[in-house]
C-alpha cells in the first residue's frame, strides 16, 4: 500500500507516519528529512535547500521531485511506503502521478492555533529522528529510544513557523481538492485534545 500523509507543519505527519509505518510494516519517507541529512552532510542539494528550509520556503520542485525519484528506485522501496511531507505543490502531485500509484491520501487537518504551540514545544533526536512535545508527561532532553541530546529545528523559530503556515494554505492545501477528485483522501480532523494514540486510532480505523 503507498500513502501519503498531508498536513500542515506541525500537524503530525511525522508523529503519525512513524506510528502507522510500524503498524503496517512499510518504511517512511520523509523529504523534510531527507533534506536535514543532505544539509548536515554538506552535499551540494543541502547547500541549495538550506536557505529555502530556514526561510520557511519551499524546496524548488525539480530538486525534491529529482531527489524522491532517486530514492524511491532502492530495492526498499517496492513494497508499499508512506510519503511524508509530498507532494507538497500540484506539480509534485502530477508529476508524482507519473511515477507511482497512491492508494490513499491521510489529510491531518488540524487548526492554525494549535500547530503554532505545537511548533514551540517540539524537540527532535538529531540522531535518529524521533519527535516529541516539552508538554509531554516524562518529557526529558534526552532521546528516549538512542539517548542523544534532543534539538529544537532551525525551522521552528516562530517567525519562520508563521511563514511556513502561509506557503502551506497557498500552495499545498490546494492538494486537499487533487486527491479528493482522484477520490483518494481520507480527512482526519485532529482537534487539540486528540493525542497521538488517538490520532492513530482513527487512521487505522480509516484504513481497515
Ligand atoms: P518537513 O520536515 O516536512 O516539515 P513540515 O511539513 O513543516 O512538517 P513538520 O515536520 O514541521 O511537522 P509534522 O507534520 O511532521 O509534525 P510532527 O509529527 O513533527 O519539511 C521541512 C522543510 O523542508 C519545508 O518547510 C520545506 O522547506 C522543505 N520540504 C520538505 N518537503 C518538501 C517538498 N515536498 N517540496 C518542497 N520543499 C519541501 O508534530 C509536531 C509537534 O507536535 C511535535 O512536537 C509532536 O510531538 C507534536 N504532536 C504530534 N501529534 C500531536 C498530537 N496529536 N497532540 C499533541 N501534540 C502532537
Ligand atoms: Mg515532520
Amino acid at each position: 500500500m503507498n500513502l501519503i500523509f498531508l498536513g500542515a507543519p506541525g500537524s503530525g505527519k511525522g508523529t503519525q507516519a512513524a506510528r502507522i509505518s510500524e503498524w503496517l510494516n512499510i518504511p517512511t519517507l520523509s523529504t523534510g528529512d531527507m533534506l536535514r541529512g543532505h544539509i548536515r552532510q554538506g552535499t551540494e542539494l543541502g547547500r541549495q535547500a538550506k536557505e529555502h528550509i530556514d526561510a520557511g520556503r519551499l524546496v524548488p520542485d525539480e530538486l525534491v521531485v529529482s531527489m524522491l525519484k532517486e530514492r524511491l528506485a532502492l530495492p526498499d522501496m517496492q513494497n508499499g511506503l508512506i510519503l511524508d511531507g509530498f507532494p507538497r505543490t500540484l506539480q509534485q502531485a502530477e508529476e508524482l502521478d507519473t511515477f507511482l500509484q497512491i492508494d490513499h491520501v491521510i489529510h491531518l487537518e488540524v487548526p492554525d492555533e494549535a500547530i503554532v504551540w505545537r511548533m514551540a514545544g517540539r524537540r527532535v533526536c538529531p540522531d535518529c529522528g524521533a519527535t516529541y512535545h516539552t508538554s509531554w508527561t516524562g518529557f526529558s532532553e534526552n532521546c528516549q529510544k538512542c539517548g542523544a541530546k534532543l534539538i529544537t529545528r532551525n525551522d521552528d523559530k516562530p517567525e519562520t513557523v508563521l511563514n511556513r503556515i502561509s506557503v502551506y494554505h497557498k500552495q499545498t492545501a490546494p492538494l486537499i481538492d487533487f486527491y479528493k477528485k482522484q477520490g483518494k483522501l481520507v480527512t482526519i480532523e485532529c482537534d487539540a485534545k486528540g493525542t497521538p494514540e488517538h490520532i492513530s486510532a482513527l487512521i487505522k480505523k480509516a484504513l481497515q
